[in-house]
């Protein structure tokens, strides 16, 4: 009877010791991380012209569904255009940049 008890209570402690780890590592690979914050930050540095979070042309072109590859929206994010688009070079990274292009590969009608 109380060697059942034990073992019931050693299970329950490698249970929860095993979910204390899946958990936060499931919640937070970097991918997630960096298409949550994506989000926001498309729709506060972007949105303005690139209207319904890419979904739609604003001032800006529709970039749902872009046909050009990843090197040109690359180099437009970062050097911008000329009277039509701010260069962004210096306010992201690398890694900032590489997110928002697969944010704009994800986009899906609503
Ligand atoms: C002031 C308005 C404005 C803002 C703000 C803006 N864009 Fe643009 N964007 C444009 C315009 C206009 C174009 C089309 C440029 C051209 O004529 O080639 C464009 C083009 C692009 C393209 C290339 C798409 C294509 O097919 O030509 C990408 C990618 C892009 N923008 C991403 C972004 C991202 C990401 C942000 C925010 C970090 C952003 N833009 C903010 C106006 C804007």
């Amino acid at each position: 009877m109380k060697l059942k008890y034990c073992a019931a209570v050693v299970l329950l402690a490698v249970l929860v010791a095993s979910q204390g780890i899946a958990m936060p590592a499931r919640a937070q690979t970097p991918e997630d991380l960096a298409n949550f914050d994506v989000n926001q930050l498309f729709a506060s540095t972007c949105g303005f012209c690139h209207s319904d979070g890419g979904r739609e042309a604003g001032k800006g072109p529709q970039l749902m569904g872009d046909q050009h590859d990843d090197d040109f929206l690359r180099n437009r994010i970062k050097n911008g255009k000329q009277g039509a688009m701010p260069a962004f070079g210096g306010s992201f990274n690398e890694q900032q940049i590489d997110a928002i292009i697969i944010y704009i590969r994800d986009l899906k009608p609503r």
